[in-house]
């Protein structure tokens, strides 16, 4: 988070207010004044005004979890064990799910308690890129192949839509391996994607939402967000 939006929630000062006590030198961050408001503070950052801590009560969680094969996104387990089963924090019934992923798609999932963050994750005004790893039933060959990045690539019209997709990327690694990033998230996309070409998904793998990514993180495990994961949304 900035400095200068940490120190108005922080304190009952008004933007303007901020300003000047930073440009008095009031504010220090680990023992540095600091009189940038556009510096970045992170959790485990100290920060004083005029000797005292400041502190920001945000209760609000932010989770990234690997989500494995057989787990289903929702609230309530129906056929398969649930999500949250695999998330340790207090109140996990307070988080809810931005962009399920299928029962068979394993990936980045992210959860949340705070409403309007988890509604401009998954606004498609956002259009922030999620890239998918899949494996096709077929084989497809160099023609078939420049056939779909090319279409892909234009937007496509899929069964019961009424618009098209939005442009998207698609690459092949060979002929049975293929990344796709989509801007967007229409109910079963890229399976359906892959069906107007003829062909069938059977893995899928959502490596990144953004700039999250799963790096560090193994199969079935979750960690919160960093202040910048949260921001870019
Ligand atoms: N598209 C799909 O078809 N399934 C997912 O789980 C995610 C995107």
């Amino acid at each position: 988070m900035r400095l200068d939006k940490f120190l108005s929630k922080a304190t009952e000062l008004s933007r303007s207010e901020c300003k000047k006590v930073l440009h008095r030198g009031e504010i220090t961050v680990n023992d540095e004044v600091i009189k940038d408001g556009s510096r970045h503070i992170h959790a485990d950052d100290e920060v004083l005004w005029a000797g005292e801590p400041l502190s920001v009560a945000d209760g609000n969680r932010y989770i990234l979890l690997y989500k494995p094969d057989g787990f289903e996104c929702t609230l309530k387990a129906k056929e398969y064990p649930i999500v949250t089963d695999l998330i340790a924090v207090p109140e996990v019934a307070s988080l809810r799910i931005a962009g399920r992923l299928d029962v068979d798609t394993t990936g980045a999932l992210l959860l949340s308690d705070d409403g309007s963050w988890l509604h401009r994750v998954t606004s498609p005004k956002r259009h922030q890129p999620k890239r998918y790893e899949l494996t096709l039933a077929d084989p497809m060959d160099e023609t078939a192949q420049a056939h779909a990045i090319k279409q892909v690539a234009n937007g496509i019209l899929l069964d019961g839509d009424t618009e098209k997709t939005r442009p998207a990327e698609l690459s092949f690694i060979d002929e049975t391996h293929a990344t796709l990033i989509l801007t967007e998230g229409k109910y079963h996309q890229v399976k359906r994607m892959m069906a107007y070409f003829g062909n069938k998904v059977i893995e899928l793998h959502r490596a990144s939402i953004g700039t999250i990514t799963l790096d560090g993180l193994e199969m079935g495990e979750c960690r919160f967000l960093n202040d910048d994961e949260i921001e870019q949304f």
